[in-house]
């Protein structure tokens, strides 16, 4: 029988989920962000240490209208429409500060104090 390895994961505080699919964006714009988002952290500090966020790129969240869409879990924050400078404000607002920015999320899950 194969012997299977047990998948390792860092601690981490938020995990963001990013669409990069094509029905919510025409152009690429959530692989764009998605790519962002790396750099984006770590210059926020958060890609380490007690607040560090996860991020994964997805095809499809389900919701495929308006994006770039984000999903942050596990407050069950559902993000639209975010381009970088709204990312940015995500990132202090509510990565870091955990207050989610209202005016964006479409969506909250059982777990959202927002
Ligand atoms: S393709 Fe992005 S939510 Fe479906």
């Amino acid at each position: 029988m194969k012997e299977v390895m047990k998948p390792s994961m860092r601690t981490y505080k938020r995990h963001v989920l990013v669409c990069v699919g094509s029905k919510c964006t025409e152009n690429g714009e959530g692989q764009i962000l998605y790519d962002a988002l790396k750099d984006k952290l770590k210059k926020a500090g958060l890609g380490s240490g007690e607040l560090r966020v996860e991020r994964s790129r997805v095809n499809c969240l389900g919701t495929c209208k308006s994006g770039p869409l984000l999903c942050v879990h596990p407050d069950g924050v559902w993000y639209y429409g975010i381009d970088s400078d709204k990312l940015d404000i995500i990132i202090e607002q509510h990565l870091k500060a955990g207050k989610p920015v209202t005016e964006w999320v479409y969506h909250q899950g059982p777990n959202c104090e927002g």
